[in-house]
């Protein structure tokens, strides 16, 4: 069976500067694989290039055998691609139900308020401020907004970039709690985060990237105690790339 992601010696540059040299990763189908590295390393990069919003200097992203590169960052959605960019972008000016309608617009009517209380129960206080402006709440209910827009449609592949980012300790335990209730669905998961270990610790497999290069990559849990990700990348507080 194909993986839902093979991307394979994938180049990403801007302007003369090359931010990504040759890449290859594989996300398998229904799997969470975690991309790590330092600040810069070219992790948003990949995942942009996926969702056409970089242009691939060469290689090729394949997802569920279908090239992507080349194509238009407007038809990821319809193949079942969700991309939850690093700091969220949620619409400011609409209210949570609103947001949600976007990010539901291709369902029918019916399996949208289905759907939409799925996501209820998934983000118990989104339901609490379904009538509140995006703009209005807090980094941690956007950051929920965010994901539950991207969820709503119910993805094949679903994009996380730096979920955790600027959150307040709870809100990052709920993030990753929803991330983890992923695995036990259908849905593949690319993350990149910058908390490593708990990333590495719920993902399937990891990469490690180290400016614009993949230099380690295994199993999560088995990356979370591997020394050279510790000492190197981890430092003593174990949650700081
Ligand atoms: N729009 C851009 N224009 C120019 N350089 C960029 C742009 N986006 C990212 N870069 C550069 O590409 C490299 C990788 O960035 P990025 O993919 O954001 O890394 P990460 O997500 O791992 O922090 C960095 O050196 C960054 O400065
Ligand atoms: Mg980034």
């Amino acid at each position: 069976m194909n993986p839902a992601l093979q991307i394979r010696d994938l180049v990403l540059a801007y302007g003369g500067i090359t931010a990504v040299k040759g890449v290859s990763l594989d996300v398998p189908a229904g799997k969470t694989v975690c991309l790590v590295g330092a600040n810069g390393a070219g992790k948003t990069s990949v995942m942009r290039a996926i969702s056409g919003l970089v242009k691939a200097k060469a290689g090729s992203i394949r997802y569920f055998g279908d090239e992507l590169t080349g194509r238009h960052p407007a038809g990821m959605a319809a193949r079942g691609i969700a991309h939850v960019p690093e700091g969220r972008e949620t619409f400011q000016r609409l209210s949570v139900e609103e947001s949600l309608r976007m990010g539901g617009f291709r369902l029918p009517r019916a399996e949208f308020g289905h759907r939409r209380d799925a996501m209820f129960e998934t983000f118990p206080r989104l339901k609490e401020r379904r009538t509140q402006l995006s703009g209005l709440l807090s980094g941690g209910e956007q950051q929920m907004l965010a994901m539950a827009r991207a969820l709503i449609s119910n993805p094949k592949l679903l994009l996380l970039d730096e979920p955790s980012m600027g959150l307040a300790p709870n809100i990052v335990d709920e993030v990753f709690q929803v991330i983890a209730d992923l695995r036990q669905t259908d849905t593949t998961v690319l993350l990149v985060e910058q908390n490593a270990l708990r990333a590495l610790e719920l993902a399937d497999y990891a990469y490690v990237m180290e400016t614009g290069s993949i230099v380690i990559e295994g199993e999560g849990r088995q990356l979370a105690n591997d020394p050279r990700i510790t000492t190197a990348y981890l430092g003593g507080e174990g949650d700081c790339l």
